[in-house]
């Protein structure tokens, strides 16, 4: 059966979409946006959500709401604050969320935060490839469909509970599938977006201006995941691939090959979809231009504590980290040159 009500903690871009695009397909079903601030006034006031995609414009009724009140009753939670919230948050909604099963569609891993304060039986992890904007209060829009991965966070967590969370993912007519290897799925979109957000501190688009210019691709993108590969190898950490998606070890390969003489064709080849596409605005760049605290201390920051666990280090995590929080810390973002962050990397290699 269809969940009767679905509630969206966290409805900014990633939740907002996910929840309008399934009330769009699903009319008959309660969603409940949880959300607050400006965005959450104009979504009351229309008592809609405006999703922007490859179909237009569409307006679509949901009921947004700040409180956990709204939240009790539903049948599925699907979890998109940002990781630096999940705790708070998922304290505070805790008993109005009760049995219901819970999806956490966000980047960084956020199971043990939330089964801190959720029945551990009843959550489930989620990775999403897709790439969405809040653009206006209101108004989200899909810049990239993509695949999002859903599996058990542990053995108690039963095959009908997943099976829940996925048809209702499934509902917003975005590709779900789901895997019981969700940690290594997770670890390795984590390290897909170490080097994006890399890329942001010098607000460089990641595919034309970053990996498909030889220094950056050289000096920091390919430092950078292979510093990655070598943490996780120390942790014992082992990532999983997902169809349609490239995995870690084969795209450092391919920023290898992209290295040889043949690799125009090679580009020509295998980036003519994502090149004629626009950039992927990162949620840590959407972050930063918002004036909001970033979610860099579980990415970068992940790679950084993982390493310390290991008995390893990360200098080239810890930079991107402390470049994103130098950013920060301006009133204006302030980003760095390419090459400024090229110079840095370029200092690891001779200390
Ligand atoms: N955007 C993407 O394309 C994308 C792609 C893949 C994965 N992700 C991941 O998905 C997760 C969500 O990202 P996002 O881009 O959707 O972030 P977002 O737009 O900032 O959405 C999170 C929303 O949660 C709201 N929120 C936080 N605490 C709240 C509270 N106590 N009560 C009510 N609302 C609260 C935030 O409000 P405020 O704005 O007021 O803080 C914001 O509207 C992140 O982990 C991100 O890394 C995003």
């Amino acid at each position: 059966m269809f969940p009767k009500k679905i509630s969206v903690i966290g409805a900014g871009a990633i939740g907002a979409m996910f929840g309008g695009l399934i009330k769009h397909h699903h009319p008959s079903t309660e969603v409940v946006l949880i959300a607050r601030g400006k965005h959450l006034r104009v979504m009351q006031d229309r008592r809609a959500v405006e999703l922007r995609g490859k179909w237009g414009h569409r307006l679509v009724p949901i009921i947004a709401a700040s409180s956990p009140d709204a939240v009790v009753d539903s049948d599925v939670v699907i979890f998109t604050v940002k990781t630096q919230d999940t705790d708070q948050v998922a304290k505070q909604y805790a008993q109005a969320i009760g049995d219901a099963v819970v999806v956490s569609l966000q980047n960084g891993i956020n199971q043990h935060l939330l089964t801190r304060h959720l029945h551990p039986d009843r959550v489930v992890a989620g990775m999403t490839s897709t790439n969405m904007a809040l653009i206006e209060p209101g108004v989200v829009q899909c810049n990239r469909g993509g695949i999002s991965v859903i599996g058990p966070t542990s053995k108690q967590v039963a095959t009908t509970t997943v099976d829940l969370a996925h048809r209702t993912l499934a509902a917003s007519g975005l590709p779900i599938e789901v895997s019981e290897s969700i940690l290594g799925i997770q670890y390795n979109k984590l390290l897909f977006n170490t080097m994006g957000y890399a890329s942001v501190v010098s607000s460089t688009d990641l595919l034309r201006d970053g990996i498909m210019t030889r220094t950056w691709r050289n000096e920091v993108a390919l430092p950078l995941l292979t510093e990655g590969l070598h943490v996780l190898q120390s942790a014992g950490i082992l990532l999983e691939r997902v169809s349609g998606m490239s995995d870690v070890y084969r795209f450092r390969n391919f920023l290898r090959a992209l290295n040889l003489p043949t690799a125009n064709t090679l580009a020509s080849a295998t980036l003519r979809g994502p090149l004629s596409l626009p950039g992927i605005v990162f949620s840590v760049y959407q972050d930063l231009m918002r004036r909001r605290p970033t979610e860099i201390d579980y990415v970068n920051g992940e790679m950084v504590r993982l390493a310390k666990e290991s008995g390893t280090d990360a200098p080239r995590n810890s930079k991107i980290v402390q470049m994103t929080k130098s950013i920060e810390s301006h009133d204006q973002p302030k980003f760095f040159s390419k090459e400024d962050v090229i110079a840095e990397f370029r200092q690891l290699q001779c200390d």
